[in-house]
């Protein structure tokens, strides 16, 4: 495979991508989105290979989707290419992957770095979404998974505010997992990465599949799940004779039943 965007090497059993557009600091244009989503779908059905990092330049992971080539596009033109559609097959990518992320990682970047598994930092790194000063709103996720990784609390200041925040904060409220100096950047996400691949491939697949469930599984489901089981108390025992107890004044015995 020849990709134009990105940068594909192997070091061992993990698979690095680096974006490659410096000229555009990385802007993620369609072009780049399918070789990041090619180069990870290959890397995935590669057996000898048990983790992925995507990195950027030292300057930036990504300063967004590709502003140039959106600016004219038509409502018609988004949805019949249905537009962004390709990020998914990443995100369904079974091999951990792990974004490492130095400099700019604004809009689509901080998306994509939200959709890797989990973010390495670099003490230069700057998170944010502007979409919000461009006219438009985050379209690669991102309103879903920074509100998950964050809080509505700190997405919506984002979101609404389009503030970028430094990698310090950015640790702090939870969007990334570790900072490190900038210059041992891809060193430690490659060490990391290694250590994961490591593992037992298939496990890790699990692993990071029920996390995903935990991270994605929508909050009316669980809350659903929740009142149901609550429901399911009131069959039981132990539940009227702890509720006796307390209108009786006197300390329960549950049996277990
Ligand atoms: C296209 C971009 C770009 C982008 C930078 N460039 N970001 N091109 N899309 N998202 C281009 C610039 O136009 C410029 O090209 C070159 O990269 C270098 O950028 P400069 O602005 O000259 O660099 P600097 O002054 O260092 O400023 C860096 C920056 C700034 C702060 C990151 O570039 C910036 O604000 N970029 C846009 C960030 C943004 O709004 N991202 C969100 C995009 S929307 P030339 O040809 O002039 O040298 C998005 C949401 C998707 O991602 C969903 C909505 C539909």
């Amino acid at each position: 495979h020849f990709y134009e965007n990105i940068l594909l090497e192997r070091h061992g059993r993990v698979g690095v991508i680096t974006l490659n557009r410096p000229k555009a600091l990385n802007a993620l244009n369609f072009a780049t989105m399918q070789d990041v989503v090619g180069a990870a779908t290959q890397l995935d059905a590669d057996p000898e290979i048990g983790a992925i990092v995507i990195t950027g330049s030292e300057r930036a992971f990504a300063a967004g989707a590709d502003i140039k080539e959106m600016s004219t596009m038509s409502y018609m033109d988004m949805y019949l290419k249905d537009w962004f559609a390709g990020w998914d097959t990443l995100a369904a990518v079974r091999t951990p992957v792990i974004a490492a992320v130095s400099g700019h990682a604004l809009g689509g970047g901080c998306e994509l770095a939200l959709i890797c598994d989990f973010i390495i930092a670099s003490d230069t790194a700057t998170f944010g979404q502007p979409e919000i000063k461009l006219g438009v709103i985050p379209g690669m996720g991102g309103s879903q998974r920074l509100t998950r990784a964050v809080g509505k609390a700190k997405a919506m200041e984002m979101i609404l505010t389009g503030r970028t925040i430094d990698a310090v904060e950015a640790e702090r409220i939870g969007l990334v997992a570790r900072i490190v100096p900038a210059t041992d950047l891809l060193a430690d996400a490659l060490a990391t990465a290694a250590d994961i691949a490591a593992k037992s491939a298939p496990i890790a697949m699990l692993a990071k599949e029920v996390v995903n469930a935990a991270y994605e599984s929508m909050l009316s489901g669980g809350i659903h799940l929740e009142r149901r089981l609550f429901h399911s108390v009131f069959a039981t025992d132990d539940q009227s004779e702890g509720m006796a107890a307390f209108i009786e004044k006197r300390p329960p015995v549950f049996t277990n039943r």
